[in-house]
């Protein structure tokens, strides 16, 4: 094993370390130790990780657990839904377990909230540990404790703010990560740099090929510095009642993008929150509170990253502005009736803005190359 970086998100009693290295899975028995020795273990993953990383982590936790069982569960988000964690629970409760059991979340984002929900609401409440297998989850969604699976009527509607006891990042696991899902997972990279770290996003513009071709140095930066921002946000704000949002910096137009594109594979959710950032920084220059040049930078480096900085036709078809609106006026970051933005002053000044014209947004969405 190489060395491991270890970062903390401290939440009192709920603190949690987040472990990043190469080659984790294999270890992981000995470096959760701690936390699962002598306990039942049920590990949970999708279908496609299954086949690549279930048996080693399977073997690694069966010399300190108990008792270890495994559920697969078919890959892609349409597996995020109340059926499938209805079943979950259910093939969970089967192995006899008790409260002292330890869910472990092997895989992408999707896995990740979906088990985290399910170790929320089984018998009010279970451990569980992350070990995030795609970039996106590595850099945000296996850090911070939002879990939850999708309603008939959006995405995430349905879910809790439950941490987990623990992230393993194993960053060997992004060399068979299909480039495109690499490429998605990189603008949540990218965002923390322009929400609020403007000397991140000018190390990325320099090493953001290194990171995406994996090079070890790069890529460990690159993850460390991602949740190392992501666990100060959440210590501050667990729960989203203020900064936490900026953590959102895209998403209210990503989310739009998405509606529209019918999460059919189109449009992945990194590709999308790249777009939408592209157009959070449009619609800020386009109200006077951010330079063009800022705007160009951020989309240079998106296009020389091969993700969609603001276009058009890639985001969302030819949708028209006052349905890509719409779609965003039924997100759940509406708040008492208003739509939020996150709005930016630069690069790395990112702020929550909630009393944005709708001319403005009308005529960026118009506006768009
Ligand atoms: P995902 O879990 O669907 O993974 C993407 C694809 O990559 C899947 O096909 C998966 O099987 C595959 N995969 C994962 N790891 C692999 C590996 N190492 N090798 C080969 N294939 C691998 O999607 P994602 O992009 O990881 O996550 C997206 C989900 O995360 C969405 O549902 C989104 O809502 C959620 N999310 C949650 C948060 C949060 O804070 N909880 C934050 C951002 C996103
Ligand atoms: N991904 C947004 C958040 O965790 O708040």
């Amino acid at each position: 094993m190489d060395d491991i970086i270890s970062l903390q998100v401290g939440l009192d009693a709920r603190s949690y370390d987040i472990k990043i290295g190469n080659n984790l899975i294999a270890n992981a028995g000995d470096l959760l130790g701690d936390i699962i020795a002598g306990r039942q273990a049920v590990i949970v993953c999708d279908s496609n990780v299954a086949s690549l990383y279930l048996d080693a982590l399977a073997s690694s936790l069966a010399r300190v657990t108990r008792r270890c069982d495994r559920i697969i569960v078919p890959a892609g988000e349409t597996s995020k839904n109340m059926k499938v964690l209805a079943d979950l629970l259910n093939d969970i409760l089967d192995f006899g377990v008790d409260r002292g059991l330890v869910i472990v979340a092997l895989g992408g984002g999707v896995i990740g909230d979906l088990v985290g929900f399910a170790a929320a609401s089984l018998m009010r409440g279970v451990d569980f540990v992350q070990i995030p297998t795609s970039l996106l989850a590595q850099v945000d969604s296996s850090v911070g404790g939002k879990t939850g699976v999708n309603a008939p009527r959006g995405k995430n509607l349905i879910g809790a703010f439950y941490q987990p006891r623990a992230v393993l990042a194993d960053t060997a696991t992004l060399a068979t990560l299909p480039p495109r899902e690499l490429r998605a997972g990189y603008a949540e990279v990218a965002k923390y740099g322009l929400l609020g770290d403007s000397s991140f996003f000018a190390w990325l513009e320099d090493n953001g090929k290194a990171v995406l071709d994996l090079e070890p140095q790069a890529l460990n930066h690159a993850i460390m510095t991602s949740c190392a921002a992501k666990a100060r946000i959440v210590e501050a704000d667990e729960r989203e009642a203020k900064q936490r949002a900026l953590l959102n910096l895209g998403h209210t137009f990503a989310h739009a993008f998405e509606v529209e594109a019918n999460y059919d594979g189109r449009l992945l959710h990194g590709e999308a929150v790249a777009a939408g950032i592209g157009v959070a920084f449009a619609l800020s220059v386009r109200m006077g509170l951010c330079k063009q040049g800022d705007l160009d930078r951020v989309k240079a480096h998106l296009k020389g990253q091969k993700l969609p900085g603001d276009n058009r036709e890639l985001i969302a078809g030819n949708a028209a502005a006052e349905r890509l609106i719409a779609h965003m006026q039924n997100d759940k970051k509406v708040l008492d009736g208003k739509m939020r933005f996150i709005l930016v002053k630069g690069i790395g000044e990112a702020f929550v803005a909630s009393d944005v014209p709708l001319e403005f947004v009308h005529e960026t969405l118009e506006g768009l190359d």
